[in-house]
């Protein structure tokens, strides 16, 4: 698409912005997406690694794939979208409610200065302990880890504290990001295949709320989703910076 032909929004007329992204968002950083060529639920096993019902046996590998992740991320920049968001959020937070949700865990929204960010899939670069009932509060952590590090308070392994399939998102970060929706004026979801729930339903509930409501993705969701008001098949480090009067 000619990104020179998208109007920017007028940002002044919303009191409440609410942004979703996904991976595709930091495919211009050098990651990859989770679906498609390339994708990591493509990668041998990873699907079952990634699943906690296959706790504690898949520790190691898990750990091993975190170890692999957080060394990619941690190599990677922020791109243009990511920097459009935060810029947004400086521009505009102190005067409209911006709410920025990632289902990412790389980390990326707050490299490049964003100030509040939701993770709802939780972070790779945060690790807590595998018993819930341990005192340990998750920490941060950049560890590339070669073997499951040991909990300093119960001596249990650690995992990261990411949300794996079989499980579910933390109430907390929920219940906040459906208050937010219940009353936003503006939707923007950039880079995500919109199939995994719950995110995959926040345009319904931005809808209802009466918002405006925008897709960005290189592809055009098939089939259309009439939730959404606006659909830009782009790339989401080219038409953010231009949707948001950046570029
Ligand atoms: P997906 O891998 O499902 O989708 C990435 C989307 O980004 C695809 O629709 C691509 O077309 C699009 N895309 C690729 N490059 C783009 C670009 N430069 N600009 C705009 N769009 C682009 O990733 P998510 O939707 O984020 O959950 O996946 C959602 C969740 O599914 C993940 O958080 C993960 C996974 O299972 C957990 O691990 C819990």
């Amino acid at each position: 698409m000619d990104i020179n032909r998208i109007a920017p929004i007028n940002i002044a007329e919303y009191q409440n912005l609410f942004l979703l992204t996904g991976a595709g968002i930091s495919v211009a950083s050098g990651l990859s997406t989770y679906r498609g060529p390339g994708g990591l639920w493509e990668k041998a096993d990873v699907a079952r690694i990634a699943d906690a019902a296959n706790l504690p046996g898949t520790l190691p590998d898990l750990w091993r794939l975190y170890k692999m992740r957080r060394a990619q991320a941690l190599a990677a920049e922020p791109n243009a979208a990511h920097r459009a968001i935060a810029e947004l959020q400086r521009r505009w937070g102190n005067i409209h409610r911006v709410t920025l949700v990632t289902q990412n865990v790389d980390g990326l929204h707050q490299r490049a200065g964003s100030i509040e960010v939701l993770e709802m899939h939780g972070s790779a670069f945060r690790t807590r302990c595998l018993d819930r009932r341990c005192s340990l509060e998750p920490f941060r952590d950049e560890n590339l880890y070669d073997q499951v590090p040991a909990c300093p308070v119960c001596g249990g392994p650690l995992r990261p504290d990411v949300v794996l399939f079989s499980e579910t998102i933390p109430g907390r970060v929920l219940n906040r990001i459906l208050q937010e929706l219940s009353t936003c004026d503006l939707f923007v979801s950039a880079g995500t295949s919109g199939v995994v729930t719950p995110a995959a339903e926040f345009v319904r509930g931005a809808a209802y709320a009466g918002a405006r409501t925008i897709n960005i993705n290189i592809e055009p969701t098939d089939p259309p989703n009439p939730f959404f008001t606006e659909e830009f098949v782009g790339k989401a480090e080219e038409v953010l910076p231009r949707l948001f009067g950046l570029g």
